[in-house]
């Protein structure tokens, strides 16, 4: 058995690859991390082919996290054959994905931001990752806090479903 996971955003340049990163970055350490692939996809196709915005490389880089081998793509509707858990950054891009979403789909379609950890006060209020791309670079740096906590609980959820 194996899990899959897309995380999505509206670019594919900011906060789903930054999310694929960090993931990625989690899973390598785990023990069943062999058993865990990870994506990331746009709901729109304006950055096709492109690495990540480069402030999104940077701050990833100063956590430790590559970003640099990323290429941005548009979510299709065959990733919904291919996805366990599909993860939306906002509630705009959950909204496209339903839309998208076939009606046999039988994995997890959902906000990434629900896997954060519970007991954190200040990470729980906030539900959706904000989109940073026309901020400065506090709103970088809030993407990594949000994904960092999400990105924990989920593998923590993945683990227990393969062991
Ligand atoms: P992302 O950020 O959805 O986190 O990748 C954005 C990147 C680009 C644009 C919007 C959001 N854009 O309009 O080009």
């Amino acid at each position: 058995m194996a899990i899959s996971v897309l995380f999505v955003c509206l670019g594919n340049i900011c906060r789903s690859p930054t999310a694929h990163g960090v993931m990625e970055t989690l899973v390598k350490q785990s023990a069943v991390g062999d058993r865990i692939f990870i994506d990331s996809a746009g709901t729109g196709a304006w950055h096709t082919g492109n690495p990540p915005d480069a402030r999104s490389v940077q701050v990833a880089q100063s956590r430790g996290y590559e970003l640099g081998h990323l290429r941005a793509r548009k979510v299709t509707v065959r990733d919904f054959e291919q996805f366990d858990y599909i993860l939306a950054m906002d509630r705009q891009n959950l909204q496209d994905l339903e839309r998208l979403c076939p009606a046999g789909f039988q994995g997890h379609l959902g906000l990434f931001l629900e896997f954060a950890r519970r007991d954190d006060t200040n990470i729980t209020a906030i539900t959706e990752v904000p989109d940073p791309y026309y901020g400065g670079a506090d709103g970088f740096e809030q993407v990594l806090d949000l994904v960092e906590q999400a990105a924990a609980g989920l593998l923590a959820e993945i683990e227990h479903r393969l062991t």
